[in-house]
């Protein structure tokens, strides 16, 4: 979703505004545009599309200044054009803003504002901050009086940078709900959605939180919590993994983050398992007394998130006996549903900003529940105001499709159900110990699927035109059909539903065509016969089926016109490897059709509005 940058310091803004920019790229976007203090004026470049459309812009009619502020747009309020583009301004374009999230009572807002003369030239939510600065500005001269009675006006979920001819050494902002960094070196200041837009010489930052605002200038941060009370900021190092943002030789982030899932799950094997062989969670947050004690378990996520939880709801019933539920976020924060002690909700979030999943956490502690977080990021919104937290270790994620974090999700999700089954004496150390060995073997097992990669590459070619795919599991492989048809949507803009073998029947198999291509999961498990059903019943009807299959098994490829062996291991590991090659095959689809993986449309990275 929107990204937001902000410098001040002796460098040309626009360079470090444009390099932040391309930075935040991976979240999602519209349109982008920036604005810098020029000789005392505020000059704005915006344009929709692309960053580099405003990166040739700014080149064509080039802006001075050691202070600005930059944004990229994913439009939720007005069309994605270069007037709804931020930064926005005030009628006398004296005040710039750029702004990520939703300023709920603009409407109220503008009206009044409106009564009184203002001329409001966009469709765009955020107008009304410039706007209300401008108008209070008439009378209050103070800059911490200004702000704090603007902030106090607006509601909502957000996070905003203002800049103002008449206060030129200083970037203002606030945060309530939505991402916002400040990062400090030697004369400069920095503020950012998050710490990825940070040129290398930023060495310090601090997270601004919800209720904060304030102002940054050359000489440091002056802040205030949401009563108005200044506060000292603890400022902490920042790690700048530039191999992160790196493409490394590949044609995508997508692919990349594909191929980096053996050393992801290395890394969480190095990190859990010690070498004694005990499953440990250092960063976990949690008193043992209390998780024995558990007697359900409330996920809540959504998406692909949401696909790791349901497989982690099968994973603690089965390991840890205990009665779990699978909520999207989206519904829970709305549901008030029941909760009460011995009750641990847990939220599953790779960018750790999903605003319905903080939500969530938000409606379960105001119940007095305990809540666990596994996220990508531990300073992240969620990270931070969960009780206890679980660290992903599967690295940045820049491509827009979840893959690598999807997969550490699961391993660390049966990592932490074999933990909870322990602390139960559910299971046995032996059990634990042949499970263990299991996930050892995965790096490796990961690279032999990779390294048939080219194989899903001419399948995927193969079906390039196909415009609807039925995806069907079951048991630990139904989250795996809905994730493969969930890649394959948001990617290539096929549609694709995912679905229970055993719903088949009950509507889905009306659809069965040659033009209806149906990926069957089938490894060797518990299932196996029903999945084989499946094969027939579509088979039968002339339908098109690729299939992933147990490496040995010959029965289901000489039921399917494409198939796909994983390594034979065991069902809790299945899931872990079939998703692979469904990666692959969206990944491959989408190239074969000409669409863009790392950035599709409509869709952002960290979803922080409903
Ligand atoms: C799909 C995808 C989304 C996210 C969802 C939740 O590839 O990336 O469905 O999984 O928006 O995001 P997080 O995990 O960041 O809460």
């Amino acid at each position: 979703m929107c990204g937001i940058v902000g410098y001040v310091g002796s460098k040309l803004a626009d360079s470090v505004l444009l390099f932040g920019l391309y930075r935040l790229e991976y979240r999602g976007y519209d349109s982008a545009g920036v604005a810098v203090i020029d000789e005392g004026e505020i000059e704005v470049r915006k344009d929709q599309g692309k960053i580099r459309n405003l990166e040739k812009l700014l080149k064509e009619h080039p802006v001075e200044g050691n202070l600005g502020i930059g944004h990229t747009r994913w439009a939720t309020h007005g069309e994605p054009n270069s007037v709804n583009a931020h930064p926005q301004f005030d009628t006398t374009k004296s005040i710039a803003v750029v702004h990520n999230g939703i300023i709920e009572n603009f409407d109220t807002i503008r009206r009044d504002l409106q009564k009184k003369n203002v001329i409001f030239v966009s469709e765009t939510d955020t107008e009304v901050i410039p706007q209300l600065l401008n108008f209070f500005g008439k009378e209050i001269k103070n800059d911490y009086e200004l702000l704090k009675k603007t902030i106090e006006s607006l509601h909502g979920r957000f996070a905003f940078l203002v800049i103002m001819e008449n206060k030129p050494d200083k970037i203002f902002f606030s945060r309530n709900g939505s991402p916002l960094v400040y990062g400090r070196s030697e004369g400069e200041g920095f503020l950012v959605s998050d710490s990825s837009a940070f040129i290398a010489s930023v060495k310090e930052q601090y997270f601004i939180k919800d209720g904060e605002w304030g102002w940054i200038s050359k000489a440091g941060i002056e802040i205030f919590d949401q009563e108005g009370n200044k506060i000292v900021p603890i400022l902490t190092s920042v790690d700048h993994d530039l191999t992160q943002y790196e493409k490394n030789g590949f044609d995508h982030f997508m692919l990349k983050e594909i191929f980096e899932q053996p050393s992801v799950v290395q890394k969480i094997i190095d990190n859990r398992i010690t070498a004694e062989g005990k499953i440990h969670f250092p960063e976990l947050a949690l008193s043992n007394d209390f998780q024995a004690k558990l007697f359900r378990v409330v996920f809540t996520s959504a998406g692909t998130s949401l696909h790791a939880a349901m497989i982690g709801k099968l994973y603690i019933e089965r390991f840890a006996k205990i009665m779990t539920e699978v909520e999207f976020s989206s519904e829970f924060r709305y549901r008030n549903p029941i909760l009460e002690g011995d009750t641990l909700v847990v939220a599953i979030s790779q960018s750790g900003e999903t605003a319905d999943t903080l939500a969530s956490i938000h409606s379960a502690k105001a119940k007095f529940l305990k809540v666990l977080s596994f996220v990508n990021h531990l300073n992240s919104s969620i990270g931070r105001e969960s009780t206890g937290i679980v660290n992903l270790f599967a690295g940045t994620e820049i491509g827009v499709a979840s893959t690598k974090a999807y997969v550490a999700e699961l391993v660390n999700l049966l990592l932490y159900s074999l933990y909870l089954g322990k602390l139960k004496w559910i299971v046995s150390d032996e059990e634990i110990g042949l499970i263990l060995e299991e996930i050892k073997k995965l790096p490796s097992q990961i690279e032999s699927i990779l390294s048939k990669a080219e194989d899903i590459r001419k399948i995927a070619v193969e079906m390039r035109e196909k415009r609807d795919f039925i995806f069907l599991g079951r048991s630990f492989e139904h989250p795996t059909a809905l994730e493969g048809a969930l890649k394959l949507k948001e990617i290539s803009y096929a549609h694709a539903s995912g679905y229970a073998g055993g719903e088949f029947k009950h509507g889905p198999i009306a659809l069965v065509s040659k033009e209806v291509p149906v990926i069957c999961i089938c490894p060797k498990n518990e299932v196996y016969i029903k999945m084989v059903s499946n094969l027939e019943e579509v088979r039968a009807r002339n339908g098109i089926i690729f299939s992933i299959y147990t490496e040995g098994d010959t029965h289901v490829p000489s039921l399917s016109n494409y198939s796909f062996s994983i390594p034979e291991c065991s069902e809790y590991i299945v899931p872990i490897l079939s998703v692979i090659p469904l990666q692959l095959l969206a990944y491959y689809v989408a190239i074969a059709k000409g669409c863009e993986p790392d950035q599709p449309r409509n869709l952002a990275k960290a979803v922080t509005v409903e």
